[in-house]
């Protein structure tokens, strides 16, 4: 496993490229790992808190109807059992996280099989589950019936997109086009650690341990919907396993739990099983997507059609974003992008991984080496000679691209040209090792950049160290490592002089982690509240902020130098940074971009595609900490493979329950389906993306690997295939 990084030339106008620590960027390692590794990092079911109940979901054993009762008394003579909570609450979907309100649903109305609809709450555990097993439940199925399961047959509304020009004119007059259509299935976030609560109630205040990403937005949820002040509530997530959009808005454990601590008095711990973690989270809409590309006789595309229809259940908002980077990678003066949302009943779609480009990108990138083959113009220049100039719809300039060193640097790296079988015009099964055919394929990588607003308190302590405090949660990605780095590098101090707390409701507000922002929103938040740091000391000092070298606990200036706690001298200063974002989306086009070249074998008998190595070449602004980016890139590409190979939701087409509902039927990567992986990251100074210059990475190795994979097994083996993810009963 290799990693290079590139660094841009240092941008002498921003203060992280003056700074004397030189500890941004570099590959620090996470304070959290060892609590982690040994697993004394407490996770949210982990607290051992004196006389706690255990509450179990009762969820919907039908896909469409009303429940009409709920006889309590079926169960509340079996051991152990203390209440049944039957409240309407109960049934609500899971929030999207963006918003402060919790979603509203009509009272007992089930949309999706798997809905929960009621908690049992016992002694233990195990006496839970029984009387969950046993409730009795009265229902109606099939009251909503008008709507269908399967999104073929739904009616749908459009969501907007672009038209401009004339795409069908562009169709006719090209010297050659794609007109091909794909299918993605549904995906889920399939986080490690399930979802789950311990809910407190004083009688004044609620405390919830829970597993969430955003818990500025949570805390404002879970007061809407239990009636209370977000000042009664404290909501603690130090440690999260894991959330992939899935952790995004509060769901349906923590609300159970919460409505059942202050019923009975007493803590109630509620942990969903891995098959309710599946069956009721959220879903990634399936896709259809239609791309039309025409190009001229040398490639340059005349004209661009990206048609989508995604899904959710009635009354929801969240369209999966599909055609968001669409809008802009590559040029073609007739455009036609149109977004549709069909109505189904199905689990709540929302944001999973890299929400749009993770499917939109793949199917993008596989028409592209449809075209690039009818062109017979190498997939890699094919692209660099679609890139836009500006936005192509609305004109805003890029904040910063770098996607053509990525094509090209990666090619480099990878060695796309001097592939030796691959010399010449690329041309399907040229190379076999025994039963495996052997191909490569290259695809792009585009997520927009996203920035939230965001607040974090920065202590310097009269020793000369550091507390940063930040309800900003840290999902595995590494925020304890990167928000030390920005204070220690802001205030020179050395990394391990800084201490972080995160996840907690009482500390100020943060981003949360979502939507690749986490890192660049809190992030700035630190170095803002840094930056005022730096100006006291200074004065301290009897100088000016500019003129100030803070290093090792050393502060220096013209005519001077004192270690800093001397300076301080027993004083404490504390400072709160505020990052509120202008809408950057206004000025400029910000996103991130990479390229993927993947190798691949496909037995000839069994249509089994194994990726044989993979490299992913990224530029997504400042690189705050090579590690964990790299870890993010790494993550992004298992992803990706995920996606080109075995991941899929499987609906039953009779009466629409989940059929794959555990992660051994639901099939993420496991190790012996990740070979070496391959990152190269290029690093840039985005001037408008965040004030630390930091784009987003987690979720832009998701954007588009797929496609590298399924280009691959067609160079492999001939099968051109349209829908991912590509099986072997596909390929064969
Ligand atoms: Mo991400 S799917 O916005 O956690």
């Amino acid at each position: 496993m290799s990693v290079r990084l590139k660094q841009d030339k240092p941008d002498t106008r921003n203060i992280l490229d003056k700074t004397q620590q030189k500890v941004i960027g570099k590959p620090v390692s996470r304070p959290d790992g060892i609590a982690k590794t040994t697993g004394t990092a407490p996770y949210a079911a982990e607290y051992a808190i004196e006389n706690c109940a255990e509450g179990v979901l009762v969820t919907a054993p039908f896909t469409r109807g009303e429940v009409t009762g709920i006889d309590a008394s079926s169960v509340m003579d079996m051991p152990g059992v203390i209440a049944v909570i039957d409240d309407d609450r109960l049934t609500a979907r899971p929030a999207q996280g963006t918003a402060a309100k919790a979603p509203a649903q009509p009272a007992r109305k089930v949309g999706y099989f798997g809905q929960p609809i009621a908690l049992v709450v016992a002694e233990n555990f195990e006496q839970a589950r029984d009387a969950a097993r046993h409730l009795k439940v009265q229902y109606r199925a099939d009251a909503l019936s008008d709507v269908p399961l399967d999104p073929e047959n739904a009616g749908a509304e459009s969501q907007g997109g672009t038209r401009q020009g004339d795409l069908a004119h562009a169709m006719k007059i090209a010297a050659h086009n794609v007109d091909v259509t794909y299918r993605t299935h549904g995906h889920s976030s399939a986080a490690m650690e399930p979802h789950a609560a311990i809910a407190q109630w004083d009688g004044q205040r609620l405390t919830v341990h829970a597993s969430l990403q955003m818990l500025k937005f949570n805390i404002a949820e879970l007061a809407d919907c239990l009636g209370l002040e977000e000042d009664d509530i404290r909501l603690l997530a130090p440690y999260v396993g894991g959330g992939f959009g899935s952790k995004l808005g509060i769901s349906q454990e923590t609300v159970a739990a919460s409505i059942a601590a202050m019923a009975l008095q007493r803590p109630v711990r509620v942990v969903l099983s891995r098959q309710q973690v599946l069956q009721c989270v959220m879903r990634r809409s399936e896709t259809r997507q239609r791309l039309r590309l025409a190009c001229d006789e040398d490639g340059r595309l005349i004209g661009f059609g990206h048609e989508a229809r995604v899904s959710n259940l009635p009354g929801e908002s969240f369209a999966e974003p599909v055609l968001q980077s669409s809008e802009f990678l590559y040029a073609g003066e007739n455009r036609h992008l149109e977004l549709e949302l069909a109505r189904i009943h199905r689990m709540t779609a929302g944001s999973v991984r890299a929400p749009g480009e993770a499917v939109g990108m793949p199917a993008l990138e596989a028409a592209m080496d449809v075209l690039a083959e009818k062109a017979d113009i190498d997939p890699v220049e094919l692209r660099l000679r679609n890139l836009p100039e500006k936005h192509p719809a609305s004109g805003l300039p890029f904040s910063s691209r770098k996607y053509a060193e990525c094509l090209q640097e990666g090619a480099r790296a990878f060695g796309w040209e001097k592939g030796g079988w691959q010399k010449g015009p690329r041309r399907p099964r040229q190379k076999k090792e025994g039963e495996w055919w052997i191909g490569t394929g290259m695809a792009g990588a585009a997520r927009v950049h996203n920035v939230m607003e965001a607040k974090a308190r920065v202590l310097l302590q009269p020793d000369a160290t550091a507390v940063v405090q930040t309800d900003m949660t840290d999902i595995g990605t590494g925020s304890y490592a990167i928000l030390r780095q920005v204070a220690a590098e802001m205030l020179g101090l050395e990394p391990e002089k800084v201490l972080v707390e995160l996840g907690d409701t009482d500390f100020p507000r943060a981003s949360g982690s979502g939507g690749s922002w986490g890192a660049s929103s809190a992030g700035s938040a630190v170095f803002v509240a840094c930056e005022d740091l730096r100006g006291r000391i200074a004065k301290l000092a009897g100088t000016s902020a500019e003129e100030i070298s803070l290093k090792d606990g050393i502060a220096s200036w013209h005519g001077g130098s004192l270690p800093l706690d001397q300076l301080l001298d027993g004083k404490q200063l504390e400072a709160e940074g505020h990052y509120q974002p202008g809408d950057i989306t206004d000025d400029f086009t910000a996103a991130g971009y990479g390229a993927f070249f993947a190798e691949v074998r496909v037995n000839d008998f069994t249509g089994e595609a194994r990726v044989n190595r993979m490299l992913g070449a990224f530029g997504f602004g400042r690189v705050l900490n090579e590690k964990t980016a790299r870890s993010q890139c790494l993550g992004g590409i298992t992803w990706s493979i995920g996606a080109a190979l075995t991941e899929a939701l499987l609906f039953d087409p009779v009466d629409g329950h989940l059929a794959n509902c555990d992660l051994a039927e639901y099939h993420v990567p496991v190790h012996r389906d990740v070979p070496d992986l391959d990152v190269l990251m290029i690093e840039e100074r985005d001037p408008v993306a965040s004030p630390i210059q930091a784009k987003g990475i987690g979720e832009l190795g998701m954007c588009g690997g797929a496609a590298a994979i399924a280009n691959a097994i067609y160079n492999a083996c001939g099968a051109r295939l349209f829908e991912f993810p590509m099986t072997p009963d596909k390929v064969l």
